[in-house]
């Protein structure tokens, strides 16, 4: 069967920033247009590999879904799930641990740079959820996995427990090929070396994409740019003035030369607050979106309810065909 499926997945925790939206959930839209079988897993399992409080992550897990209906993610377009709704993903994950040697999960940059993070040794979910990513998705035998740079390695593991799995029990699953989504990076308000990231510790460096327009006025007007007054794309040179100009130019859906051409000779202060006034007019049908989806928490579990069983039927007879496969 060569049907083409796409398949990714958000972790429910964190309000989603503009990078996030920008690197990731954007494309994710997009994609329901081109694809017929799109998948897009809200990955609960993941999130609690590190610790969480669970009447907060209840909460997320809803506050997500809204999130990304308000986005544009349609449940008649492309299948919204969640993880733990469909047990296929944790008993693939088990045949696939099964498949996999301690020293290359050991070696893989995020497990080093998050058990670091953490104040104990990091736990043996945190140093094998690679291995869920890679059930996650060869549980419904998914070609293409739109990701970001950051999930490069990750899906190198994919592809090898995908070609392990065939070598061992004949040609089944086939090799998903990733689809870049982060090209436009978003950087740090405060720090425009640095990726916008939520984990940053200054508040004011990241935009959630749920901030009221007093916030992000406040963001970019303390926003990091430089003493030149003049508006000019250079990443290298002039890093926080390009940042402005890269998300003037991806919410306003203009090119960069464009946003360019209209604001070169602004000085830098009001550029910034131009900017925001874009961000905030991006933002606010999204928000109040948000707002008015949250208010009803049964439509959510019914969409994620409807959403888990489309993909239970997706990855159940996959399933069966492995544990026959493996002689389970
Ligand atoms: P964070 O670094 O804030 O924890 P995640 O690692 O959860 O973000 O990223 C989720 C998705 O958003 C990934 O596809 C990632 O590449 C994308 N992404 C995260 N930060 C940015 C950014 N600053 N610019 C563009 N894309 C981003
Ligand atoms: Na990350």
């Amino acid at each position: 069967d060569s049907v083409e499926r796409v398949f990714s997945g958000i972790q429910p925790t964190g309000i989603p920033h503009l990078g996030n939206y920008l690197g990731a959930i954007e494309s994710w839209v997009k994609l329901q247009e081109e694809y017929d079988t799109v998948l897009y897993s809200i990955v609960d399992f993941h999130s609690i590999t590190i610790p969480q409080d669970p009447s907060v992550l209840q909460q997320s897990i809803l506050d997500m879904t809204a999130v990304l209906l308000a986005c544009g993610i349609n449940p008649e377009k492309s299948i919204l799930f969640q993880q733990s709704q469909v047990s296929e993903h944790t008993q693939l994950s088990w045949i696939l641990t099964c498949m996999v040697r301690l020293p290359r999960l050991q070696h893989l940059h995020q497990w080093k740079a998050k058990a670091a993070r953490q104040k104990h040794d990091g736990t043996v979910g945190l140093l094998t959820y690679p291995v869920l990513q890679a059930a996650d998705i060869l549980c419904y035998k998914s070609t293409h996995v739109p990701v970001g740079e950051d999930q490069v390695q990750h899906m190198e593991l994919v592809q090898d427990l995908a070609r392990s799995f065939n070598q061992k029990y004949g040609e089944f699953f086939p090799l998903p090929k990733s689809i870049l989504t982060s090209m436009k990076k978003v950087k740090s308000l405060r720090d425009p070396s640095a990726k916008m990231s939520k984990s940053d510790p200054d508040k004011l460096a990241t935009v959630g994409i749920t901030d009221s327009p007093e916030e992000i006025v406040q963001k970019f007007r303390k926003a990091v740019t430089d003493f030149t007054s003049e508006v000019t794309y250079e990443p290298e040179s002039r890093a926080g003035v390009s940042n402005m100009v890269a998300i003037h130019a991806a919410v306003s859906g203009l090119s960069v030369e464009e946003v360019v051409r209209s604001s070169a000779g602004m000085d830098t202060a009001r550029y910034k607050l131009l900017v925001a006034d874009a961000v905030i007019e991006k933002f606010a049908p999204i928000r109040s979106e948000i707002e008015k989806l949250k208010m009803d928490k049964d439509h959510l579990k019914k969409v994620l309810h409807v959403g888990s069983a489309k993909a239970k039927e997706l990855a159940y007879p996959v399933f069966e065909q492995v544990k026959k496969l493996v002689g389970i």
